[in-house]
């Protein structure tokens, strides 16, 4: 297969469940782009896993006087329940708790160290007198010294999107307990952001053409407003990777430094997995590569500027590491489609507040298609979006009952009564049948093209307009009046609008695989659109977990238009969603902030 695409999601943080917001800004629109992919026939890698270590386990797992082991564990395994039940086909969803990734980022780390990115540095930390003990950047918070904003992180400020220096922060406070940290002296490696800033900065122009603006503009302005500094990778905490350095006793790899890595370690991982220890090499090493990473909004420094400085860094070194003589170059990001936020209800979705929708919560009331379908046509890709309980009712009614699932099922139901269940022969076309067939065939590339720049709000919306179009045509050729008069004629339009339908099914996969695996079987095809999931269990030295796995072997799905045969077999159709009663969008209402 040519054509590699790695597509690489954001690490979801194993400390809280996932909610829609979560879904829309990183993992449904990598896993639409991805199924789009695979049906091009594109070699895709879709890679992740839960990013296991930092303070945001440690804290839950003090507050629950629990095993930061167990708190990750507890919702990784949520996080593999949701993504089958939602339908995300990771190709390999791991852990950065394995022995494999800890691995990985050591030589990533001794890379950067042999080329001379990294240098140590004794440098003030922000210590808490109360506990003893020093600071995790995201518990300090205090006064952006850049805009002023009083809710800053001590690494990063949400308002102006900077990454902060370490000890910078004006009026900083604890988040735990209230109290005014100090700072204190601590020996650190920093990686050298000035020394690989001139390559950061072409790598960013050469991609300022086709990035979201607003990526690009965080990216390119933060390093034209303020040079790259060296920034500290190593932190005093025990849950984490130990720092490869005999003098680093007790510290551990930062977190963001060894998190990102992951994309590289969970390719190797399934890479072994498979049998091929090289494989990765073709995502990674191999300069037709396509590598998209699905973020949100707070994670672009991390991935528009950071990680490509760690791969710039360590190239020379890292191939020579992983026991390869020939230092090859690494694939940077190709496209960081970051999204924006989706809010609740018009209020910022807050764990803590309970002011969230929760995805495994959603799915014991309703199906994942409906969630997926107004997950993406509300999805934020330029602008924070917000999810409505009316609306996601409106949606589901208007345009997947009525519009498409009404049609699908309309068309169908009266071919297999009035055909027994037989595709039938439409003898010649008519100018205005292949009219609406062509128009649908356009719709293929019309279709794809928006996925491929990751418009996928456009994508879909323009799948559903072709979706009217079926509905105006059998409204003007009415084959349920015709077939009274005349059977041959109903059997042109009915094979027609079932072809078109037929096609449609595959534009619309990507968005909603359930129910078009679903309308594939209606149309007698024995082997499914997309593959498999599995969970495998694996076991290492640093305990063992669930890995959530694709098996495509049995996928079929090509995106191109329908080839149906007059006397094909059709199997007893059925509806493929279902109207909600306006009342529910009050009922959930009265769920948030509870
Ligand atoms: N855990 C981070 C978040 O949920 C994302 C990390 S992406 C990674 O915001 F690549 F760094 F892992
Ligand atoms: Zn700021």
């Amino acid at each position: 297969m040519a054509d590699p695409v790695l597509v690489a999601v954001a690490w979801p943080y194993a400390n809280a469940p996932i909610h829609v917001g979560n879904l829309t800004g990183a993992y449904l629109p990598a896993d639409i782009f991805s199924r789009y992919q695979r049906l091009r026939g594109r070699d895709v890698l879709m890679v992740s896993g839960s990013d296991s270590h930092g303070t945001p386990i440690t804290v839950r797992a003090d507050a629950e006087g629990v095993t930061p082991l167990e708190i990750y564990t507890r919702f990784h395994n949520g996080f593999i329940d949701l993504f089958q039940q939602v339908g995300l086909h990771y190709d390999n969803f791991s852990s950065t708790h394995t022995t494999n990734h800890f691995d990985v980022s050591q030589k990533m780390f001794l890379a950067l160290k042999e080329t001379g990115f990294l240098y140590k540095e004794v440098q003030p930390q922000w210590y808490s007198p109360a506990q003893e003990k020093f600071l995790p950047d995201r518990y300090v918070e205090g006064t952006c010294y850049i805009c002023g904003y009083d809710n800053a992180r001590s690494d990063q400020c949400d308002k102006c999107g900077s990454l902060l220096e370490a000890g910078k922060l004006l009026d900083p406070r604890s988040k735990i307990d209230g109290s005014t940290p100090e700072l204190k002296n601590t020996e650190h490696y920093y990686l050298d952001l000035g020394k690989i800033q001139d390559k950061v900065v072409s790598f960013l122009e050469t991609r300022k053409h086709y990035w979201r603006p607003n990526v690009i503009r965080q990216s390119l302005g933060q390093i034209q407003a303020n040079a790259l500094h060296g920034r500290p990778i190593t932190r005093d905490l025990e849950w984490g990777i130990p720092v490869p350095d005999e003098d680093a006793e007790g510290k551990c790899l930062y977190v963001w430094f060894e998190a990102v890595i992951g994309y590289l370690s969970s390719t190797i991982e399934w890479s072994k997995a498979n049998g091929q220890a090289d494989a990765w090499r073709k995502w990674w090493t191999n300069p037709d590569a396509r590598a998209y990473y699905f973020i949100g909004k707070d994670n672009i420094p991390f991935h528009a500027i950071i990680w490509p400085a760690e791969l710039l860094g360590a190239k020379a070194k890292f191939d020579e590491l992983m026991g390869s003589a020939n230092p090859e170059h690494f694939v940077l990001p190709y496209d960081v489609p970051a999204n924006e936020f989706m809010n609740l209800e018009k209020q910022k979705i807050s764990g803590s507040r309970n002011w969230a929708v929760y995805g495994l919560d959603f799915l014991t009331r309703y199906d994942p298609d409906p969630l997926r379908y107004y997950l993406t046509v509300n999805m934020p890709e330029a602008k924070d979006t917000d999810w409505d309980w009316d609306e996601f009712v409106a949606r589901n009614n208007n345009e997947l009952v009525a519009t498409w699932g009404n049609l699908a099922n309309r068309i169908l139901s009266f071919t297999y009564k009035h055909w027994e269940g037989i595709v039938p022969d439409p003898g010649k076309l008519q100018p205005m049948d292949s009219e609406l067939l062509q128009t649908i065939e356009e719709g293929f590339h019309v279709v794809g093209e928006e996925i491929e720049q990751v418009h996928l709000r456009a994508a879909l919306g323009e799948a559903m307009r072709l979706a009217t179009e079926v509905n105006k045509y059998l409204d003007q050729t009415a084959p349920w009046k015709v077939i009274k008069e005349d059977k041959a004629e109903a059997a042109r339009i009915v094979y027609t609008a079932l072809k078109a339908i037929d096609s449609l099914k595959i534009m619309f996969s990507p968005f909603l695989p359930f129910t078009c695996e679903k309308l594939h079987t209606f149309f007698g095809y024995d082997e499914p659109i997309f593959g498999d999931q599995r969970v495998d269990e694996v076991s290492d030295d640093l305990g063992s977990r669930s890995v959530l796995r694709y098996d495509p072997a049995k996928a079929t799905g090509k995106w191109e238009p329908s080839q149906l045969k007059a006397g094909g077999k059709l199997n007893q159709p059925g509806p493929l969603f279902v109207k909600l009663e306006p009342s529910i969008a009050q009922e959930e209402r009265d769920r948030l902030g509870k």
